[in-house]
């Protein structure tokens, strides 16, 4: 192998188990039955992972990485005719909802919600108490720019109040695997994730879960030819083939990633690694006077935003190039209201990993002279 592998603690790439790097080591052909069964068999294990039954939803994976499958929810469920969005945004995966209405010219109203703060219910059923116009509503799970948990379930059960027919996309990119997400108490008709989320795989494609009584109506919806979710399930049904070359290699890992997954626990196995990932890394950072963008009542346990420190040693680039250096991968902020920087406890991370990222912080902070612990 070239180089060292880095510990990741970031929202993606994420670090990757030694088993799913090596399961890609071969070459395999589109049409080779091996290949055909592996696709079918990923398809059926991310509907288990999901908890829903084959003949109510699909998994259709899309070549690309997770933007691909939300971009390609709105082209293939929003209709050309009379189609019309309604974001709901309280960070930045939520604005690119909006942008790419926008960029698509999908109509749309995005409703901004504090970033620090969880969409509010009450505030989705005042706007469809007053328009019933919408035929989608999009929201997302963990909005990865400050690590906040949205109520997918009961926002859900409020659009479907006032608009039963509407479909409800839940962006559960960076949760899908390791946070509950019930499609049936929420209604949720779309959902979308990515091959090196949560389930742990490498890069490189995403997928959509869709109902198939939605999706079996939206023939002819897509303005892009690639993005067209419907297209891409029809083939993968008819032909067992994706229309356009597949992701091989990535595939392969993902399904010895699936098979990892399975080994510890599944979803419950995983949120518990994640969960103590982030008890260590909240535990350790409050030690060192570290402050968290959100408020302690927060328990969302997939990524957390710290606030910079006040103190006039502290030069992100500087923090971010010195802990690289010792291997130990963080990620800058992305929530706008406030300086920050980000920390993940997913992937293929362990609470020793969470340790020992700890002692290098400290370590950098004592020779950047920013004082310990930190007064803000
Ligand atoms: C909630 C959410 N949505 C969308 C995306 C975009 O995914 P990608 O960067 O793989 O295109 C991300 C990426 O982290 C995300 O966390």
């Amino acid at each position: 192998m070239n180089g060292k592998d880095k510990k990741l603690f970031t929202p993606g790439p994420l670090g990757t188990a030694p088993s799913v790097k090596e399961a890609m080591l071969r070459d395999l052909g589109s049409r080779d039955i091996e290949f055909i069964n592996l696709v079918k068999r990923i398809r059926s294990k991310v509907l288990d992972v999901a908890g829903v039954c084959p003949s109510e939803y699909t998994c259709i994976p899309i070549q690309g990485s997770g933007t691909y499958a939300v971009e390609s929810v709105f082209q293939t469920a929003v209709s050309k005719q009379g189609g019309k969005a309604l974001i709901l945004a309280n960070g930045a995966y939520g604005k690119r909802m909006a942008k790419i209405c926008e960029v698509i010219g999908i109509p749309h109203h995005i409703e901004v919600f504090s970033e620090d703060s969880k969409v509010r219910v009450e505030t989705v059923e005042g706007i469809l108490k007053g328009d019933k116009s919408f035929t989608l509503v999009g929201i997302v799970h963990c909005e990865t720019s400050s690590g906040v948990f949205n109520p997918v379930e009961d926002v859900g059960q409020v659009v479907k109040k006032y608009i039963p027919d509407v479909s409800y996309f839940v962006d559960a990119m960076s949760s899908f695997g390791a946070v509950p997400l019930d499609f049936k108490e929420g209604g949720v008709d779309y959902m979308v994730s990515s091959a090196n989320k949560c389930l742990e795989g490498v890069p490189g494609f995403s997928y959509v879960i869709a109902k198939l009584d939605k999706l079996l109506k939206c023939k002819g919806n897509s303005r892009s030819l690639s993005l067209d979710a419907y297209d891409q399930y029809i083939n993968l049904e008819q032909s067992s083939q994706f229309r356009f070359t597949p992701p091989t290699h990535t595939m392969l890992a993902f399904n010895q990633a699936l098979k990892v997954f399975e080994e510890a626990g599944g979803l419950a196995g995983r949120a518990k690694r994640y969960k103590d990932n982030r008890s260590i890394l909240r535990e350790g950072m409050r030690k060192l006077g570290f402050k968290e963008f959100l408020d302690s009542s927060h328990e969302g346990y997939i990524i957390t935003s710290y606030r910079f420190p006040n103190d006039p040693n502290f030069d992100f680039k500087e923090f971010y190039s010195r802990l690289n250096e010792k291997d130990q991968v963080i990620y800058p902020g992305k929530v706008l209201n406030a300086d920050c920087f980000r920390i993940g406890n997913i992937g293929y991370l362990f609470p020793e990993d969470m340790q020992h990222l700890l002692k290098c912080i400290e370590e950098v902070c004592r020779n950047m002279n920013i004082h310990l612990p930190i007064q803000n």
